[in-house]
């Protein structure tokens, strides 16, 4: 098994200083940076883009950033993202006409490619593409907000993928998003998740490495 990723969403970061809570969500455990792009048309809110990202690398950011894009259409946005210092690009088979051609794209790029499935998505998509793919997300929530209560049945998706991985023998990444929290986040694990984002459990507290610290050893134990 690999070792565990704590991806902290910064949807519920202070974006009036969004370098800084950066630099101190990184000080304080976290692997990666969850970055939800949201357009106002595949889902219902508006949030950042290639631009914010290529900030963030200009701050100095070093960690991996992982770009969760909730945009439709969603290739043409892809080289953008890869020359902002994206580390993986994750999409939502809905929003694309061509999946394997958009994980080709996202490859060409020079990312990592993820696959995303909603609370509703059938893994179906994945019967062609898993060979290709580095990471697999699974939804906890209905994409566009942050804050939102983990839906159940997303434990039972975590289990089929997990065995999917396990029969690819490959390194791919399985990821949670939505409603994750310290209280849960061993059931996640146990379901076979590697990979944890949280935004709202980490960024609405005080103590970011507390949470981490709390996250990581639940996930140990
Ligand atoms: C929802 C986003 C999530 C969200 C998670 O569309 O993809 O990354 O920010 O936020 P919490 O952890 O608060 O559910
Ligand atoms: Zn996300």
């Amino acid at each position: 098994k690999q070792p565990c990723i704590i991806a902290p969403s910064i949807l519920s970061a202070d974006f009036a200083r969004l370098g800084e809570e950066v630099d101190r969500v990184l000080a304080a455990g976290a692997d990666w940076v969850h970055f939800d792009v949201m357009d106002n048309h595949y889902v219902p809110n508006l949030t950042i883009g290639p631009l914010v990202c290529e900030a963030l690398r200009k701050h100095g950011i070093t960690a991996p950033i992982d770009v969760h894009l909730m945009v439709k259409p969603v290739d043409r946005i892809i080289p953008d993202f890869a020359k902002a210092g994206a580390t993986l690009i994750s999409f939502h088979p809905e929003a694309s006409e061509h999946i394997d051609r958009t994980i080709q794209l996202i490859k060409a790029s020079g990312c990592q490619a993820g696959l995303v499935f909603n609370p509703a998505t059938p893994l179906a998509y994945l019967d062609h593409v898993l060979d290709q793919l580095d990471l697999v997300l699974i939804m906890s929530v209905n994409p566009g907000f942050g804050g939102q209560s983990f839906i159940p049945s997303a434990l039972d998706k975590l289990r089929s993928v997990r065995e999917r991985i396990d029969r690819s023998g490959r390194p791919v990444r399985l990821e949670i998003d939505g409603g994750v929290k310290a209280d849960n986040i061993a059931a996640i694990a146990a379901a076979g998740a590697d990979t944890f984002v949280a935004g709202s459990a980490i960024f609405g507290q005080a103590d970011y490495a507390g949470v981490i610290a709390a996250m990581r050893q639940a996930v140990a134990a």
